[in-house]
């Protein structure tokens, strides 16, 4: 199921995603060139998934949710670039080929991430890509900034910068998820459902619980993933955590703890979905796949 769903989910956001790469002049052919290194290199477009996921499970259409879908992968592709950076986490591969500085230099990666920030909100507010009323769309800009931003994953990021090193205690460290990889996860769920044009409030409500128990439970999986997959799986260095003392749920928790606080945390998203009905199916799926995935 979460297969077929996946497939249909992931070649309908490439399709849109593939618009956006189109240089406006031979000048910019470089930038364009690793913007769209970047973001059509494969990736498991989880978050797109939940947009559409959402907006489903509200009765509305998945191609309503294109312009959502696209700007929370493009804001996602975007924090990766700049979370591989020498400054940042200084890795080499990503998503199983070199990191976009790799490839391209340091300068065009910084100014590649900066662009698709940008056209995440572009992509957002495209007639193309999504018809939401006028009042609609204003609240998506306003929640997708604040989730991107200072107050969501970006400060989450600096907050794990700060962090290496330091042994941080469990409120500290679910604060820091909560926002460098939970916040953009809250807001893929809140954009979809806004999508749909049919988002009552006890609706939203509901569906942000689901989406903020996942969106822990998603960066809790990711540091599980760092102690005990292999890097040709993860298309990313396995152990890099480890190497850069970084605060992680295995080594605050051990990893048997860890992986049980994944399972509590998928439950707790389960049950949030209680109100709805089989339209929710996708996004039940997804909740059980976001701490069972080996990628
Ligand atoms: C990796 O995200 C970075 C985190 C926020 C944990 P994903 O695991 O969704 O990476 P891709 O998009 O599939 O490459
Ligand atoms: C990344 O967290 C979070 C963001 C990019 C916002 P990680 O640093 O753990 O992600 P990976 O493991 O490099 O994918
Ligand atoms: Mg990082
Ligand atoms: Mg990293
Ligand atoms: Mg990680």
């Amino acid at each position: 199921m979460i297969a077929a769903y996946s497939a249909t989910s992931q070649a309908r956001v490439n399709a849109a995603l593939e618009t956006l790469f189109i240089a406006p002049s031979p000048e910019l052919a470089r930038l364009y060139e690793a913007m769209r290194y970047s973001v059509m290199n494969g990736g498991k477009r989880v978050r797109p998934l939940l947009a559409y996921a959402a907006c489903e499970a509200l009765g509305g259409k998945a191609e309503q949710a294109n312009g959502a879908a696209c700007a929370v992968e493009l804001i996602h592709a975007y924090s990766l670039v700049h979370d591989d950076l020498p400054a940042m986490d200084d890795d080499d591969l990503r998503r199983g080929q070199p990191t976009t500085h790799k490839k391209f230099d340091e300068a065009c990666a910084i100014l590649a991430g900066d662009g698709l920030q940008s056209l995440a909100f572009s992509a957002l507010l495209d007639p193309r890509l999504s018809h939401a009323e006028a009042d609609i769309r204003l609240q998506m800009v306003t929640a997708l900034a604040q989730a991107a931003g200072p107050a969501g994953m970006v400060g989450g990021q600096a907050i794990d910068l700060g962090s290496v090193g330091l042994k941080l205690d469990q409120k500290a460290l679910e604060y820091m998820h909560r926002h460098k990889t939970g916040a953009l996860i809250e807001v893929s769920v809140k954009l979809g459902a806004l999508a749909s044009g049919r988002a009552e409030k006890d609706e939203l409500k509901s569906l942000q619980t689901y989406a903020r128990a996942i969106g822990l439970a998603f960066q809790v999986q990711d540091d599980i993933l760092d102690v005990e997959s292999d890097t040709e799986t993860l298309g990313k260095r396995q152990g890099a955590d480890i190497a850069r003392d970084k605060p992680t749920y295995p080594a605050l928790l051990g990893l048997d703890a860890a992986k049980a606080y994944a399972l509590e945390l998928r439950d707790q998203a389960l049950h949030a979905l209680r109100p709805f009905d089989a339209g929710a199916e996708p996004l039940r799926d997804l909740a059980r796949y976001i701490v069972e995935r080996r990628s």
